[in-house]
């Protein structure tokens, strides 16, 4: 680590560190030398303590100094006058700090006389005291050659992010707003301060860790390059957050998939789904009543579609109390659950953040009772209207309050909950009806007496943490949990899955939702859906349908719909709309196991589900923009379609005809990989009890071998087929042998089945 101290606006002393993380990570985080209080320092998103490495000084003159990473491949110059740091990779400059002067630090003062200082804001009737005065910070960074930038969600934004100079700043803070625009740099339900740039020979990233409001402008340019006379990209990013520090982390890549990982070193990989979550959900606001779930769920089997999982919404509850159930409509939860588990299905209800204002009901009477709420300024608990009316707002932050929320999802505590209920949590930005853009009053207080506008963006990654950690809990640490959220922060893809919130049953938002996931997915969070049909109105068939098509390749797969929209299950709009929609859920179950296969990925080694196409081209120019198209996996790919009893192996060849659009043509040979597991527990963590299995094709030999040696796992799975896509030739003769001592993957019967341009030919051996 490196120490150095900027004196800034002559009065404040600032105190800068620079660290190098091991695996090409840099670090600068900036804080007063002797704030008049201690500063927000974001908690609980690092995974660890980041592992550093020594930074040596090798120059050091005329008020420069030269640090050089262990590698001796990267080089920080820092000048003292003006304040800069230049990132150098074999002295080239990759990226430079405050080399636009725009570093910025509110310094923190003893409160003013005057009453009407920037000490308090007013929005509209609601006012802000700021009680520690104004505390803003910002940075600017300029990355040289880049202009392909992307990430930071959640936007109803492009794929590529925008230039901002002419209009609105991309802003993060997280929102409920209804009925949101498309194409609009507004922040809504979650945020992850995640940019990366790229270039065809390098990526890089640059992780802001901050949760209070924030906001980030970018500003292309050419600039002429003297060495090789010409004009080069140069993209200026400017982060403003309200307030906390700079604590800033640079990925130096190079590769996308190595930003991943440095991610994710940083703040964790994507839990590995159980099995069923994949599947199709099926969710509306609301299914009424025991009788309608029964309806629905039969309405599945009578038209012969597959589904795994049926969803409760807020009407479920007795009165908006989560953790309840109205007695009227739900009689009998547990008789209900049964019927789903006889057909191995599941039930996902909400549970809300916000907790009922009424003495009788537990969770409000305990809460209350042991000071479990947020505060308002004066030090009361903070009353907020959210559906139940008067309501109070858990304060998730505090590790006492999510140890009790967990606690309330043991099967004891949570009657009329069974092992097959799993947990949505929504509004949780927190969504406070008649609050300051429908959201909580920054100046609220949290726990360790930190206000509400340090941490805003927090609030429900810490929600949904404390619901998974229920999960887990209730089932003695064995089961993995599901556990939908609404709001996010980086670090949530730790504790399960988020959508996209309320869109609209509009063409656009079907458009949109393409570039939306994969800029959710780029930052980490991998298990994300947009809600089929869209939520608000009601959609014209074709678009239904359409979007059930899109739905099946998108890693979270759930219809819902509004309580004022129609009722739209999949059978209501003509037979022949019903097969469209039957065979695209089908296809997702044909791809589930290869599907499970990338989470496995993402969970292993953060590699994105779904993916923009310049991720697997990363030299070519013209996929930079594409945001139509996307990649599940690897161009180069065998697919494995699945079942508890036999599996099917697709091979693509060379001059292969293309088979969907997820596949690519292969080259040479064909390499594909299968994770198995039970699908549900943590077996495969704690006692490697899985499979993870690579299938080569080459020199016209199919062969299957271990990815992982540590994992064993017991399946009576055979493989039932082979088909070769563009084989070429038609063999003359097939051989099958299966290795004596490795009895995981016993190839019983076989089918091969090989597609020569448009004839099959099938033999039986
Ligand atoms: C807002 C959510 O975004 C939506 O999905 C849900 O149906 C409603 N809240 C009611 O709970």
């Amino acid at each position: 680590m490196m120490l150095i101290y900027l004196c800034f606006c002559s009065q404040v002393l600032l105190q800068g560190e620079i660290y190098e993380i091991e695996g090409n990570i840099f670090r600068l985080k900036i804080n007063e030398a002797a704030p008049l209080r201690a500063r927000y320092e974001v908690p609980d998103v690092l995974i660890k303590e980041p592992t550093t490495q020594k930074l040596s000084l090798s120059q050091k003159e005329g008020g420069v100094l030269v640090l050089t990473s262990v590698n001796e491949d990267y080089k920080l110059r820092v000048t003292a006058n003006p304040f800069q740091v230049e990132l150098q990779f074999k002295d080239e400059t990759v990226l430079s700090m405050n080399s636009n002067g725009l570093l910025y630090f509110e310094h923190l003062q003893p409160p003013p006389s005057d009453r009407y200082s920037l000490w308090q804001e007013k929005f509209g009737s609601f006012l802000d005291i700021k009680a520690h005065g104004p505390s803003s910070v910002g940075m600017d960074f300029s990355l040289h050659g880049f202009d392909h930038l992307y990430g930071i969600p959640q936007h109803t934004e492009s794929l590529l992010l925008k230039n901002t100079s002419d209009g609105d700043a991309y802003r993060l803070y997280n929102l409920d707003i209804f009925g949101h625009k498309i194409h609009d740099k507004i922040g809504i339900y979650g945020s992850v301060p995640l940019l990366i740039a790229h270039k065809p020979d390098r990526t890089l990233g640059i992780f802001w860790l901050n949760s209070s409001e924030t906001l980030v402008d970018i500003n292309t340019k050419a600039v002429p390059e003297v060495r090789l006379q010409r004009a080069v990209p140069l993209t200026d990013v400017r982060w403003m957050s309200e307030s906390g520090i700079i604590d800033v982390f640079l990925l130096m890549g190079p590769t996308a998939f190595d930003i991943f990982r440095q991610f994710a070193q940083l703040t964790g990989t994507q839990a590995l789904p159980p099995l069923f979550s994949l599947g199709y959900h099926q969710c509306r606001w609301n299914y009424e009543d025991e009788q309608d779930v029964k309806a629905v769920d039969a309405g599945f089997d009578e038209h012969d579609i597959p589904y795994d999982v049926i969803w409760l919404d807020i009407e479920h509850t007795d009165g908006k109390r989560y953790f309840t159930w109205d007695k009227k409509k739900f009689q009998n939860p547990k008789r209900m659950q049964e019927l789903l588990r006889k057909k191995k299905r599941k039930l996902v209800v909400i549970v809300d953040p916000h907790i009922k204002a009424d003495p009788m009901y537990t969770l409000y009477s305990q809460g209350k009772e042991k000071g479990y709420f947020v505060k308002d300024r004066n030090g009361k608990d903070f009353e907020g209207i959210c559906w139940p009316g008067s309501s109070y707002y858990l304060d998730f932050t505090n590790p006492e309050v999510r140890k009790w929320y967990a606690d309330q999802f043991a099967f004891k505590t949570y009657k009329g909950s069974t092992n097959i209920l799993f947990v949505w949590n929504d509004m949780n930005e927190p969504s406070v009806f008649k609050g300051a853009e429908l959201t909580m009053q920054k100046d609220a207080v949290h726990y360790n007496n930190w206000e509400h506008r340090e941490l805003h963006n927090l609030y429900g990654f810490y929600q949904q943490m404390a619901t998974a950690e229920g999960l887990i809990k209730r089932s003695s640490g064995k089961e993995r949990p599901f556990v939908l959220t609404r709001s996010f922060f980086a670090g949530s893809q730790k504790y399960g899955a988020v959508w996209t919130g309320d869109n609209t049953a509009e063409w656009g938002y079907l458009k949109i939702s393409i570039p939306m996931l994969l800029t959710i997915s780029m930052a980490g969070i991998s298990f994300c859906g947009a809600d089929v049909g869209g939520f608000i109105g009601d959609p014209e068939p074709e678009l239904l349908v359409r979007w059930y098509q899109a739905g099946a390749y998108q890693p979270f797969f759930r219809g819902h719909s509004n309580m004022k929209s129609k009722r739209r299950e999949p059978w209501l709009f003509g037979e022949k709309n019903t097969q469209i929609i039957r065979e695209a859920i089908r296809e997702r179950y044909v791809l589930l196991p290869y599907l499970y296969t990338l989470f496995y990925r993402a969970h292993t080694e953060a590699e994105p589900v779904m993916r923009p196409l310049w991720i697997e081209f990363p030299e070519k120019l013209e996929t930079f923009g594409v945001e139509d198209e996307y990649m599940l996996g690897k161009p180069v790919w065998l697919g494995v379609q699945y079942s508890p009893y036999s599996m099917f192996l697709c091979l693509i060849l060379e001059d292969a005809i293309s088979l969907d659009s997820i596949c690519c043509v292969s080259q040479a040979c064909a390499v594909g990989e299968l994770y198995l597991d039970d699908g549900h527990s943590f077996q495969y963590l704690h006692k490697k009890q899985f499979l993870f299995r690579k299938f080569t094709f080459h020199k016209n030999i199919l062969s299957s071998s271990c990815t992982d040696e540590s994992g064993q796992y017991r399946t009576t799975c055979v493989v039932e087929r082979v088909i070769f896509l563009g084989l070429g030739q038609q063999p003359t003769l097939v051989t099958a042998c299966s290795k004596g001592n490795e009895p995981t993957f016993i190839l019983l019967h076989l089918v091969i089945l090989i597609l020569l341009h448009s004839y099959v030919y099938i033999w039986h051996i």
